[in-house]
């Protein structure tokens, strides 16, 4: 299988980077044949990314999303809005927007339930706090973000397994950790088919090859990293 080489840009950039970044990222994709590579603009520059990539073998995805299909919910946007733009994917759970948004295993579960139904593949964020490491409770956490994907069986989808404590620090588990987490995750999500499981958190081109390397990881999520085409572009070649 193709590993998965995924960039969450957050809330960065201009609509013009945004164009530019994707040009420069379609235009590699092409000789990167070995790996899929999906980007996550923001919401507003997504139509603009779309048509940069045009028909690159680079997918697009959002980087959020609601539950409802469509009524009074002023500022938020359906899964199917995002399906028009053209997007494929969707990220969900991301520790952002659970610690910094207030989002709940519960509305977590609910958004997963409506993007698959509406045929967009989340990319399901997973991770334990440093504190709750520390506390020996990252199975237990784990386990609890995990039952968000009970109704999903048989539904595609993608699970990222991101440590919050090394999202944006420049910190990051060793290897054999993360092929531990990612072998615990792997037996108990018990979807079918197998969901890829991804590791996040301070991915760059020094570090991605020794990961990627480990059967256990089916592709990366990157942020800082996936903001200057070369440099995700070179983690992708890592793949
Ligand atoms: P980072 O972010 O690569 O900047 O640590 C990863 C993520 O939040 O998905």
């Amino acid at each position: 299988m193709h590993k998965l080489i995924i960039g969450n840009w957050k809330m960065n950039g201009t609509l013009a980077e945004a164009e530019s970044r994707a040009r420069a990222i379609a235009d590699g994709a092409k000789a990167l044949a070995k790996v899929a590579l999906v980007v996550c603009p923001p919401l507003p520059h997504l139509d603009v990314v779309a048509q940069a990539l045009g028909e690159s073998p680079a997918l697009l995805g959002a980087q959020n999303c609601y539950f409802a299909e469509k009524g009074a919910y002023t500022g938020e946007v359906s899964p199917s809005m995002l399906v028009d733009l053209g997007c494929r994917y969707v990220i969900l759970g991301h520790s952002e927007r659970r610690h910094q948004m207030g989002e709940t295993d519960e509305v977590i579960t609910k958004k997963l339930e409506s993007a698959c139904a509406a045929g967009l593949i989340p990319i399901f964020c997973v991770g334990e706090t440093g504190a709750e490491r520390k506390a020996g409770q990252t199975e237990a956490v784990l386990l609890r973000q995990l039952k968000s994907l009970d109704g999903l069986r048989g539904k595609k989808l993608i699970i990222a397994y991101e440590p919050v404590w090394a999202i944006g620090t420049g910190l990051v588990p060793e290897v054999a950790d993360i092929v531990a987490i990612h072998t615990f995750i792997r037996n108990n999500a018990m979807n079918l088919p197998q969901p890829p499981i991804l590791y996040g958190g301070s991915v760059t081109a020094a570090n991605a090859g020794a990961i990627l390397a480990q059967s256990e990881v089916d592709g990366v999520l990157v942020g800082g990293a996936s903001l200057e085409p070369a440099s995700f572009l070179s983690i992708a070649a890592a793949g």
